[in-house]
């Protein structure tokens, strides 16, 4: 069940009060909503990506164990995208499987992360390494968490949205139609774009649940440049800031690909949101570590390219065709 509401405090609270189950949180969220986790089994991690370990995995486990989980045990992850990859990835193989609920509290997490059943722990300098595909059986998501998150964090989830609406033209309209509302983070405006960018990303898994076909691979639209970034400023950022500027690369990688208008609006949509920023990277390393993207074929880049409103294609290309185009695209926008 996935259930999308202005406010699901007493849902939430419900289901962790419920028999058998198990929470798991961050110490950020933990402090912004206290009264969640007062009386229940819990496991509170450190913020941030340094926990997503099979260590940290390895303590929940444990503690799970302490508080007599069974094969019942519900888990509950409540909080971003960190949260619910580890609690997920634990619910797929504590005791060979049990179920779990995802509640998303970050932007990105209700319109990406928390939707889509992808579950998974860092190893080393390997993103997402070892996971498995464990579907929450229910998802809530409730748009009172946005309050309290920080501007930096608000930007990350926005740039998800913006990579979503170059994908469908629901989307597309709904960006377009509100742009300074979302900006401005307007309850209304993000319900409806929360609402669509869920119902759009359950459309795409349903098709392509475990990126065997193909299908799915278009939600990495922005990634395989903006992850590289990622890498190379060494998690600077927040995650979605890096995908605005893998879109705003991305797109002019694929420009000769795609239609010139669709180009010309992303490329000025994407600026808008990135408020004058400036990003400085080294062009070669960026393109060295595009080289190494898991989407990748016979050493050929992987880029998806959004060609116009609803349609996309894989493309591949060099390092050093990466490299040109990054080059170019710095001077040309003036980045
Ligand atoms: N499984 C997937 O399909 C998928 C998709 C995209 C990203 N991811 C993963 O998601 C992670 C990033 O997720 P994220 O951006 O949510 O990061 P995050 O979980 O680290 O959360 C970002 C920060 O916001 C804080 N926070 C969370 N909710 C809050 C709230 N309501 N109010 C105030 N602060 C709050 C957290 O404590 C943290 O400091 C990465 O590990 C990435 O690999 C997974």
């Amino acid at each position: 069940m996935v259930l999308v509401k202005d406010d699901l405090t007493k849902e939430i609270s419900a289901a962790i009060a419920e028999e058998n189950t198990f929470v798991v949180t961050d110490k950020n969220v933990e402090k912004y909503y206290p009264l969640f986790f007062r009386d229940c089994d819990k496991f509170v991690i450190d913020p941030g990506e340094n926990s997503k370990t099979l260590d940290t995995m390895a303590a929940i486990a444990r503690k799970m164990l302490e508080c007599g989980a069974d094969r019942k045990t519900k888990i509950i992850a409540v909080g971003g995208g960190v949260v619910g990859d580890i609690a997920g990835f634990t619910a797929s193989v504590f005791m060979r499987g049990i179920e779990w609920t995802s509640v998303p509290t970050t932007l990105l997490a209700q319109v990406d992360s928390g939707v889509g059943g992808k579950t998974a722990v860092d190893l080393d300098d390997y993103k997402n390494i070892i996971g498995a595909f464990h579907q929450p059986t229910d998802i809530l998501v409730s748009l009172r968490f946005l309050e309290t998150l920080p501007e930096r964090e608000r930007l990350c989830g926005l740039g998800e949205i913006i990579k979503t609406a170059f994908l469908d033209p629901k989307i597309f309209s709904v960006v377009e139609s509100g742009l300074s509302r979302l900006v401005s983070f307007d309850r209304d405006t993000l319900y409806e774009t929360v609402k669509e960018c869920i119902a759009f990303k359950e459309r795409i898994v349903a098709e392509d649940e475990k990126e065997t076909t193909g299908r799915r691979k278009i939600l990495n639209l922005g990634h395989t440049v903006g992850h590289a970034i990622e890498k190379t400023d060494k998690h600077r950022l927040s995650h979605g800031e890096y995908v605005l500027w893998g879109l705003l690369y991305e797109s002019y990688i694929t420009k000769n690909f795609i239609s010139y208008e669709y180009y010309l609006y992303m490329t000025a949509l994407v600026k808008k949101f990135l408020k004058g920023r400036k990003l400085k990277f080294d062009s070669a390393s960026v393109a060295d570590a595009s080289l190494s993207d898991k989407k990748n074929s016979g050493g050929r880049i992987s880029i998806i390219a959004a060609v116009d409103k609803g349609e996309q294609k894989e493309l591949f290309f060099s390092r050093d065709e990466i490299f040109e185009g990054i080059e170019r695209c710095k001077k040309e926008l003036n980045l």
